[in-house]
């Protein structure tokens, strides 16, 4: 079993959706995973994965005697569980030590434990801090991001093996800034990889459907490399990368494109059947 912590310091840069789309590629991989949603009080990663109706009880009842494992945790689909945080409370009014205790007792079941870390470098951090074997810092594509994730590695330092992914960035003109320039700012991060910014991922996200996702498109296939360059150690060279990324782009504005003449064809649609009804 390998317990994996994604954390950012900085909200928002896609730690829970990478956390989602990790958990279901390793499952499709024939993987049993565990994902845990670390972040008490501030819980979505119920909502990715399109469970929020199934997520009654949490972590942090069966940390309390309240419910059993099976009432806590849920079957996303073969091969991947989830055991929602606490909707309630906060980290402050948690006793992370007896959720240490609820992953001792859970994690060996699995290959892979994944669990989706709060913002900032509170209790959350030291709780996984404390059952994680590895840990994966999520980068986003500003200034900002960066400067948090060079504090959480700083927070982190020497404790555990750290390696950095850049997520939700673009090639071209529609970038804010470049990776390759945040990746060489990061110095001393091991880059896994990047992974594009998907319209598409983001869309089904928040359907709660992002096993849904293209299986030829860019960000599937960033998503399975990263992972790849993660469990072999492996290092793509950055050419790859800049390749996704421009697939990305072109996947994107064929969508784009696409768009329009669906909605001309519903317009043509909607004015045939006014001429029908005109007619009669
Ligand atoms: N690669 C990406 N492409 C498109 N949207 C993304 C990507 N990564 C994250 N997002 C979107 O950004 C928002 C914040 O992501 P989330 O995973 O909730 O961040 P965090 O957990 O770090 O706070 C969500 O709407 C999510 O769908
Ligand atoms: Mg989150």
């Amino acid at each position: 079993m390998k317990c994996i912590a994604l954390a950012s310091g900085k909200g928002g840069v896609g730690k829970t959706l990478l956390t989602a789309a990790f958990g279901l590629a390793l499952a499709e991989a024939g993987h049993a995973v565990l994902l845990v949603d670390g972040d008490m009080g501030l819980r979505n990663l119920d909502l990715v994965l399109g469970v929020s109706e199934k997520a009654a009880r949490t972590s942090w009842d069966l940390a309390q005697g309240k419910c059993f494992e099976e009432d806590a945790l849920i079957s996303v689909r073969p091969g991947l569980d989830f055991l929602p945080a606490s909707e309630k409370e906060e980290w402050k009014t948690i006793s992370r030590h007896a959720l240490c205790t609820v992953m001792e007792d859970l994690a060996p079941a699995y290959d892979y434990v994944l669990i989706d870390c709060p913002a900032g470098l509170g209790k959350g951090l030291r709780f996984a801090e404390e059952v994680a074997d590895e840990w994966i810092l999520v980068m986003g594509p500003s200034q900002a991001s960066l400067r948090d994730a060079e504090r959480t590695a700083e927070w982190l330092k020497g404790r555990r093996p750290l390696s950095l992914v850049c997520n939700n960035f673009r090639a071209g003109p529609g970038a804010a800034v470049s990776w390759e320039a945040m990746a060489d700012a990061a110095d001393g991060l091991p880059l896994l990889g990047v992974v594009p910014h998907s319209a598409e991922a983001d869309r089904l996200a928040q359907e709660g459907r992002l096993a849904d996702c293209r299986p030829d498109g860019a960000f599937r296939e960033a998503v399975g490399l990263v992972l790849r360059a993660f469990l072999h150690h492996a290092a793509y060279p950055r050419s790859r990368w800049q390749a996704l990324l421009r697939r990305a782009e072109e996947e994107q504005v064929f969508r784009q494109e696409a768009r329009p003449s669906g909605a001309s064809a519903l317009l043509r649609r909607q004015r045939r059947s006014a001429f029908r009804w005109r007619r009669r």
